[in-house]
């Protein structure tokens, strides 16, 4: 644990927070009926939002360019004031404090940026200072909590560089230690690895998860990237138009999405569109000279049930795989196989019987015409 971390742990000893319902206790951002007009002409940039991320968690929130997520997080810090709704973070109620009020509640709330937003005429130890210096701490414990901060994020030997010096990665852990410095409860990253090469991006996202899990620092991950969000989000919130319209822990989302956006975010990283080679073969009703073609889908133990031979040596069916692919969602096993399948003949329910009680979704998805010669199908349309 770092000195950081003890410190943190020292001062919720210290300073018990007033007893909180079981519900406020497990949630350190509520979000209720927010709404947020610019243009009276134009529809709400959100519009109708209610969200809670629990105490501690990785929380990702994903959506396309222009769905609001920006404005959502600045909601969040009070930097863009609500049409209508409450957010509260912490055991701060956010809408409706005077600016000096809001100037206190945002020290309690970290945030991070694109562009890392450092000030180019001081060093990385200054700008990790500022929100210290700003807040008023003694100039001894400033420089304790600097070399700390810097020691954190891996980058004490460039504490006299100034930002130009610094490569992205190095300047996006300088913002994480500014974020940092005062102690906040939750940390805001709107698209902070969006301007960094995917090396970079995997060193950024470890360096989270790992405050994350070493301080219990609640996460709030902004981002249009699916593949963040599946390396490091706890949960997931999807959001299109302003509207969440979807949610919820991230390996079911991921395995199981409901919404054509959700379905195409994925689409780059599990394969639950099959590809058009695929799809354009398929025919929506069976007939005499078709096969089933099964979607199954593997997640947690059941991934690494031994189903192919199964379905081989108990049923008899001649499975052709059309499609299949195994991806790690928060280090979860989640399989998704297409198959055609041959020779199942009246056993489909008993198959399909068999493959739940594994524990593995399985849906008919389409029907593949048998070729002459048996074995294999072809393209009909
Ligand atoms: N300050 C503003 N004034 C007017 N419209 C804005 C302002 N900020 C954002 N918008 C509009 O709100 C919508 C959502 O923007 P934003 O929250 O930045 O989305 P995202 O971060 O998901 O790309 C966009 O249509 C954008 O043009
Ligand atoms: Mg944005």
């Amino acid at each position: 644990m770092s000195i950081l971390a003890l410190d943190l742990a020292k001062e919720a000893r210290e300073a018990p927070k007033p007893a909180l319902t079981e519900a406020q206790a497990r949630s350190v951002i509520e979000i209720e009926d927010l709404r947020k007009v610019y243009d009276p002409a134009a529809p709400a940039v959100l519009d109708g939002i209610n969200l809670s991320v629990a105490e501690g968690s990785i929380h990702g929130i994903i959506g396309r360019s222009g769905a609001g997520k920006s404005t959502l997080v600045r909601c969040l810090n009070g930097l863009v004031k609500p049409t209508s709704g409450r957010i509260r973070v912490s055991d701060q109620e956010i809408t409706g404090l005077n600016i000096a009020a809001l100037r206190s509640a945002r020290r309690r709330i970290g945030m991070i940026f694109q562009h890392f937003s450092l000030l180019s005429s001081r060093t990385a130890a200054g700008n990790v200072a500022l929100p210290l210096e700003i807040a008023g701490i003694a100039k001894s414990e400033i420089d304790r909590r600097v070399s700390e901060l810097l020691d954190l994020v891996g980058l004490s030997a460039k504490a006299n560089a100034y930002p130009a010096e610094l490569s992205g990665g190095q300047k996006q852990r300088i913002g994480i230690a500014r974020a940092l410095a005062l102690k906040p409860d939750v940390l805001l990253s709107d698209e902070a690895t969006s301007a960094l090469d995917p090396e970079t991006t995997e060193q950024i996202l470890d360096l989270l998860r790992d405050i994350n899990r070493r301080m219990g620092l609640t996460i709030v991950l902004i981002t249009h990237e699916m593949d963040v969000v599946r390396r490091i989000a706890d949960h997931v919130t999807v959001i299109e138009a302003g509207r969440i319209i979807e949610g919820g822990p991230t390996f079911d989302v991921f395995a199981f999405p409901e919404t054509v956006t959700a379905k195409s975010f994925l689409s780059s990283i599990v394969a639950h569109e099959l590809p058009q080679e695929v799809t354009r073969t398929l025919l929506a009703v069976p007939t005499e000279a078709t096969d089933p073609v099964l979607r199954i889908i593997f997640t947690g133990d059941a991934a690494h049930a031994p189903v192919l031979s199964d379905l081989v040596t108990r049923f008899g069916i001649r499975p052709n795989i059309l499609h299949g692919r195994v991806d790690y969602i928060g280090g979860k096993p989640l399989g998704i196989l297409t198959i055609v399948a041959e020779a199942i003949g009246d056993k489909q329910p008993a198959v399909i019987t068999y493959l739940s009680a594994l524990g593995l979704h399985c849906e008919v998805i389409g029907h593949a015409v048998r070729s002459v010669s048996a074995g294999s199908h072809r393209a009909t349309a």
